[in-house]
C-alpha cells in the first residue's frame, strides 16, 4: 500500500491520539504524539526549576534535549534523556505548565524541526495542535477534530477516574477551556483549523465511528 501522512489537529481532549494510535495501526503507519514532545520539554523545564516565561533561556535549556517516541508493549513510550517519562509528562503540573512553555518561538522551531525530520517520507500520523497548518503542510489528508467542552471533560473525568485521580469535572472543564484559550490565542502557530482541513465533530460519535471515518477518507485519497 503507498503511504501518506496524516495530520490530525484539535483542542484537549477531543480524542485526536486515542483516534490516531488505531488508523495508524490498520493503515501500518506510524503515529507520533507531538504532544508527548511538548510535555516531555516542559517536564524538563520544571525539572530544571527554569523561568517559563524566557524563551531563550528555555530554548538554551532544552537544545540538546533527547526526546524520543518509541513503541513499547502497552503503546508508545516516551524518553527524555534516556529516561522512561511516559508517566510523569501526564501529571498535573506539566499539563498546566504546557502551554506556555509551548508559545515560545524558539522552543516551537527546535519542536517542528524534529517533528518533520521524524516524518520524512513515511506513512505517518500525527496529532497535535499546528500539524496541519505548519508541520506537515502538505499532508495527504487533514483532519480537525472537535467536541464540546462538556463532553471533553467528562472524558478526561473518566479517564482520570480509571487512574484513581478524582479532580472535579467543573475545573476540569476550566482547566481544558483555558489551555484551549491558550493554545488558540498565542502568536506563534496558534491552534486553527487549516483550511484544507476536514472537520469531525466527535461529540456524539465513538472512537471506532471516528476512527473509520478517517480510514476511509484516507484510503479514498491513497487510490
Ligand atoms: O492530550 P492533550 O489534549 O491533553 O494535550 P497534548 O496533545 O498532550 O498537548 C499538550 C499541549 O502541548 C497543548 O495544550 C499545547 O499547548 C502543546 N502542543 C502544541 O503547542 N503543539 C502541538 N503540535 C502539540 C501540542
Ligand atoms: O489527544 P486528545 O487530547 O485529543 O484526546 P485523547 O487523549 O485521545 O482523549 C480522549 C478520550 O476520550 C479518551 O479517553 C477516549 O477513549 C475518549 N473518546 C474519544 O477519544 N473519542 C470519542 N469519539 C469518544 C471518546
Amino acid at each position: 500500500m503507498r503511504t501518506m501522512q496524516i495530520a490530525i489537529d484539535g483542542p484537549a481532549a477531543a480524542g485526536k491520539s486515542t483516534v490516531a494510535k488505531i488508523v495508524a495501526e490498520q493503515l501500518g503507519f506510524i503515529y507520533i504524539d507531538t504532544g508527548a514532545m511538548y510535555r516531555a520539554a516542559t517536564l524538563k523545564a520544571l525539572t530544571a526549576g527554569a523561568d517559563l516565561t524566557d524563551g531563550e533561556a528555555l530554548s538554551a535549556l532544552l537544545k540538546n534535549v533527547d526526546i524520543r517516541l518509541e513503541p513499547g508493549e502497552q503503546g508508545q513510550r516516551v524518553y527524555l534523556d534516556g529516561q522512561d517519562v511516559t508517566e510523569e509528562i501526564r501529571t498535573d503540573q506539566v499539563t498546566k505548565s504546557v502551554s506556555e512553555v509551548a508559545a515560545h518561538r524558539e522552543i516551537r522551531e527546535q519542536m517542528v524541526q524534529l517533528q518533520k525530520e521524524l516524518a520524512e517520507g513515511r506513512g505517518v500520523v500525527m496529532d497535535g495542535r499546528d500539524i496541519g497548518t505548519r508541520v506537515l503542510q502538505d499532508a495527504g489528508l487533514k483532519v480537525y477534530m472537535i467536541a464540546s467542552a462538556e463532553e471533553r471533560a467528562q472524558r478526561r473525568f473518566e479517564e482520570n477516574r480509571t487512574r484513581g485521580i478524582r479532580t472535579p469535572l467543573d475545573v476540569l472543564k476550566m482547566e481544558i477551556e483555558k489551555r484551549d484559550r491558550m493554545d488558540s490565542e498565542r502568536k506563534e502557530s496558534p491552534l486553527v483549523q487549516a483550511q484544507d482541513a476536514v472537520l469531525i465533530d466527535t461529540t456524539s460519535l465513538t472512537v471506532p465511528e471516528v476512527a473509520s471515518r478517517i480510514i476511509g477518507l484516507a484510503k479514498e485519497r491513497l487510490n
